[in-house]
């Protein structure tokens, strides 16, 4: 038993089945993802992964199980729901205006206002004062709040991105692929946010076709195959190769390294 299991859960999902028609997207996932943990959710395309967290986020309705948020079932209708339980994704296409400044983007529909003379004003100053402050944060330099989104790097945005979540109060901060289009050193930048979220407290779903990714900065690791899953394993309780073998592709990856006679 480590700490995470000491801990209750932020969040859990209670044997959630999600079916289209025929099609068996979800057939009965349950996990618990805890404060200040990074959770992957790892799985080969078509395993249930952007449904499951889809679920979580409100998009789509579970077909049967539970979602708990802080020991109360929850009903979510929409992402709004979900967003004010402290539920926020980020999505790989980040919803950022790459022209706008960092600051406007940062606070892009939730913009400060003050008051002179009985109207109200967009306040810019502190904007941008508290963007860069979140920006510093997180071991970005911002040349100053009015550098153009457009001008950052694709690890950078993915940062704007994640510290806006925070800084607007999530508490699950769930991250669809947001290393997959990205460098190795765009990569280890995200990592390392992730990193840095997750010692603030907020738990943090960290899906992944990587399992070098993932076993770079994951405290728990929950494989989805074909909308099932055996369970969840923890740091230092599973191997990259047996990681990688719970994945749909893993024997298949396993002979085709073996018979060209190197790592794939
Ligand atoms: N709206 C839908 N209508 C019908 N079938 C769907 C729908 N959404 C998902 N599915 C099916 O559910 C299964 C799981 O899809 P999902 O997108 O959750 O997988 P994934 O693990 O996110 O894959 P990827 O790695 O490719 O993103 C697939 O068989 C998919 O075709
Ligand atoms: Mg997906």
């Amino acid at each position: 038993m480590n700490a995470q299991t000491e801990k209750k859960p932020i969040i859990e999902m209670h044997n959630i089945r999600k079916t289209y028609g025929p099609v068996i997207a979800l057939a009965g996932v349950s996990i618990k993802i805890y404060p200040g943990e990074c959770h992957c959710l790892l799985g080969d395309n078509g395993a249930g992964k952007s449904t499951f967290i889809k679920t979580m986020s409100g998009v789509v309705k579970p077909t049967e199980g539970d979602i708990i948020v802080g020991g109360n079932v929850q009903n979510f209708e929409n992402p709004r729901d979900a967003m004010e339980a402290g539920i926020a994704t980020v999505h790989q296409h980040l919803a950022m205006i790459p022209l706008m400044s960092v600051s406007r983007n940062f606070f892009l529909g939730n913009e400060p206002t003050k008051k002179i003379a009985g109207i109200q004003f967009y306040d810019r100053e502190k904007a941008d004062h508290e963007t860069m402050e979140a920006m510093r944060k997180m071991g970005i330099n911002l040349r100053g709040p009015d550098q153009a989104v457009g001008t950052l790097s694709g690890g950078e945005r993915q940062t704007v991105a994640i510290s806006r979540a925070v800084h607007f109060g999530a508490k699950v901060l769930i991250l669809d692929e947001p290393t997959s289009a990205l460098g190795v050193r765009q990569t280890s930048n995200v990592l390392a946010t992730i990193d840095k979220v997750r010692k603030e407290g907020v738990a943090v779903v960290f899906i992944t076709h990587n399992v070098r990714h993932a076993l770079a900065v994951g405290d728990r690791f929950t494989v989805l195959n074909r909308g099932t899953t055996h369970g969840t394993a923890e740091r230092g309780g599973i191997t990259p190769e047996a990681l990688q073998d719970l994945m749909a592709g893993g024997q298949e990856l396993a002979s085709l390294e073996g018979s060209l006679g190197g790592t794939v």
